[in-house]
């Protein structure tokens, strides 16, 4: 649909923007539900970033999602927050209901939907998680999995303290801290049914170093949130080994889509919209 007068606006901030699929993906989810939205990059700098989150309610704008590095600070000059945003500490997605903004976090509810999507089996009901790395998305999969009640929860972080930390606040009772060691690592990943990586590493190609992939079980499941390379060496090498992968591509559509819910009250359909997005920008889907 093309933009008039009455579309409703929406957009994301970020810094870089350029890159983002988030303006294509939403104009996919305008043309299967229907909505008359327009949705925008906004390019913000740091030292801008209070201007334009305040100026939403004067520019009618409905909501916008909130990428690098904005997300804590967006968190920061909120006073208003879901309870996923607000223990996160870190909003995606931000909501003007006339003229009172709240910050929400979709990242958590996208990945357990992906989860579910990718994996039917769900092998980490019976076992445990493992969670790579304790930066921003590994709050919001830690979050999410201890919502979902997966225990026992290992957050494995190179430096120790920072897992330490995320377990302490976000998984209390069932998680676990661990470094990124093969003695440690070896025995978290021997009982999960799910692992989980959320750090950088694999972006460039890179292996991770001292992760004991052989020791999982064989109906565990892998997730990589990096989807381009859409095949990590994380994930290749599960692969090989028989195990069910996927990487962050459907965790992407799906928070995408339940940001849209939230501002519009439609609920777009993902699966075409994954499908676009793997043909037109050539970022597969490892099942
Ligand atoms: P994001 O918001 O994407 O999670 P982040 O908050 O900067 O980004 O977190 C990056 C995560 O990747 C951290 O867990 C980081 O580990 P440290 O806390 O020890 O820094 C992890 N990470 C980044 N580069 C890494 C590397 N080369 N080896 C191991 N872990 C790495």
């Amino acid at each position: 649909m093309a933009i008039d007068g009455a579309s409703q606006v929406l957009g994301v901030f970020g810094d870089p923007v350029a890159h983002s699929l988030s303006p294509f993906m939403h104009a996919r989810f305008a043309e299967h539900t229907g909505a008359n939205t327009a949705y925008v990059p906004f390019h913000v700098r740091p030292e801008g970033l209070e201007t334009a989150l305040f100026a939403l309610p004067a520019l009618g704008i409905r909501g916008v999602n909130v990428t690098v590095p904005h997300k804590e600070g967006v968190h920061r000059l909120l006073e208003e927050h879901s309870d996923a945003a607000r223990q996160i500490g870190a909003v995606n997605t931000v909501v003007n209901d006339e003229g009172r903004l709240w910050g929400d976090n979709t990242d958590a509810d996208g990945f357990l939907a992906d989860l579910d999507a990718c994996f039917p089996q769900q092998p980490w009901r019976s076992r445990g998680a493992v969670v790579l790395g304790a930066g921003g998305a590994a709050r919001a999969v830690a979050y999410a999995l201890h919502q979902a009640g997966v225990a026992p929860l290992v957050v494995a972080n190179r430096s120790r303290d920072k897992a330490q930390g995320l377990v302490s606040e976000l998984a209390p009772g069932s998680g676990h801290p661990c470094g990124l060691d093969p003695e440690g690592l070896g025995e978290a990943v021997a009982d999960a049914g799910l692992l989980v990586n959320t750090t950088s590493v694999g972006l460039e190609g890179e292996e991770i170093p001292g992760l004991p992939l052989d020791r999982l079980p064989a109906e565990a499941a892998v997730y990589d949130l990096i989807y381009k390379p859409a095949r990590t060496p994380l994930l290749a090498a599960a692969e090989a080994r028989g195990l069910a992968v996927a990487n962050g591509l459907g965790m992407l559509v799906r928070q995408g889509a339940a940001s849209y819910a939230r501002w519009t009250g439609f609920h777009p359909p993902v699966e075409p919209v994954l499908e676009r997005l793997q043909a037109d920008f050539g970022i597969g889907r490892p099942r």
